[in-house]
């Protein structure tokens, strides 16, 4: 049995490909390099393709005896979304359509999903429930959420299983394997204040100092990417072991920090009285986003293990620190 990542040689998808190889999974690799990075894949595991070449993506599910796929090719930047929302209809929606009938043709029965927090839009409440109602303020979330009824649909016709993944912000890097966060360009608040510590910004701007928060600034729910990896490797457990499943699972700590918070953190990571200035807040933030993580632990068994900040901006710190350029170097 294989499992097959899509989008594999991306931030999150090389760290679960990682955790699932570290625990004995045999896996496979697609990814059109399109935003992903060739190093941060073992070569032997990689296929450079897109999934939207429907004949090879099938000869790839026969050939490995493929069971479960991850799929995390995707575009995923909010901004752009807005810009060109036919691109994010395009990669993401269209895209997964002809990976789910791939899977159906090689009889490819699990999918996890890598959804997004963005799928809520502007929260009802805090935390943040998988009930609660999904109203996307963006193209980004709103490709996300249409690829959850998908998959819903795809259940019922096909008996296609699914667990959809909702993240909310992802951040850190392996603790001890040389890889890590490389985005072009850098949107996220932990890699730009690290830039900002090596020198390479002049300072951080923080986005709103007059949001409904204790300090003005937004309040975010940060991940471990390690953690994501291990919830992943579990929900490929899960749909191994309970067959007919359709569910959307929220991945997030629980706790939320402001972005003044992080930046304090990260200063007393890095030794660096990192600069920071305020600007005017950014079209579409939420003041706070922070999940409910019960269903992740009831339904999944997940526990995260880098669940404290200092944790996940250090290791985000020593991947920054010794690749500066990220996998360019
Ligand atoms: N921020 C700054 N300055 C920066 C960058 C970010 O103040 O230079 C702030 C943002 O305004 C936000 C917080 O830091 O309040 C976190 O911003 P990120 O861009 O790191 O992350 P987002 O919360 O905007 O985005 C995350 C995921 C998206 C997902 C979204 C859901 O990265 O994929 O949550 O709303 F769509």
């Amino acid at each position: 049995m294989t499992v097959l990542v899509t989008g594999g040689a991306g931030y999150i998808g090389s760290h679960t490909t990682v955790e699932l190889m570290e625990h004995g999974e045999q896996v496979t690799v697609v990814d059109n390099l399109q935003t992903g990075h060739r190093q941060a894949v073992p070569d032997t595991k990689l296929y450079v393709m897109d999934i939207r070449d429907t004949q090879k993506l099938t000869e790839v599910l026969h050939q490995y005896r493929v069971d479960t796929v991850v799929h995390f090719a995707a575009n995923s930047l909010v901004g752009e979304s807005v810009q060109n929302p036919l691109k994010y209809y395009e990669n993401n929606v269209a895209a997964t359509a002809k990976l789910l009938s791939a899977m159906v043709d090689a009889r490819v029965n699990n999918i996890v999903f890598s959804s997004t927090a963005a799928v809520y839009g502007e929260p009802v409440r805090i935390p943040i429930n998988e009930d609660d109602p999904t109203t996307p303020t963006n193209p980004y979330g709103e490709t996300k959420l249409a690829i959850e009824r998908m998959l819903r649909w795809c259940h019922t016709a096909y008996g296609i299983n699914s667990i959809s993944l909702r993240y909310f912000n992802a951040a850190g890097a392996h603790s001890s394997l040389p890889m890590g966060e490389d985005h072009e360009p850098e949107t996220h608040l932990i890699p730009i204040v690290l830039q900002a510590a090596l020198g390479q910004r002049e300072f951080v701007s923080i986005y709103g100092d007059d949001y409904p928060t204790s300090d003005g600034t937004c309040i975010r729910d940060y991940i471990h990417v390690m953690d994501l990896a291990s919830a992943h490797r579990l929900a490929v457990q899960r749909l191994r072991s309970n067959g007919q499943v359709c569910e959307s699972i929220n991945l997030g700590n629980g706790t939320g920090f402001s972005v003044q918070q992080v930046i304090e953190m990260a200063r007393k990571v890095t030794g660096v009285d990192i600069p920071a200035k305020y600007a005017s807040r950014r079209v579409g933030d939420p003041a706070v986003l922070v999940a409910s993580s019960q269903r992740a632990r009831d339904v999944l068994g997940w526990q995260p293990k880098y669940a404290d900040l200092a944790t996940v901006i250090s290791t985000a710190w020593n991947w920054h620190r010794t690749h500066p350029y990220g996998y360019q170097d």
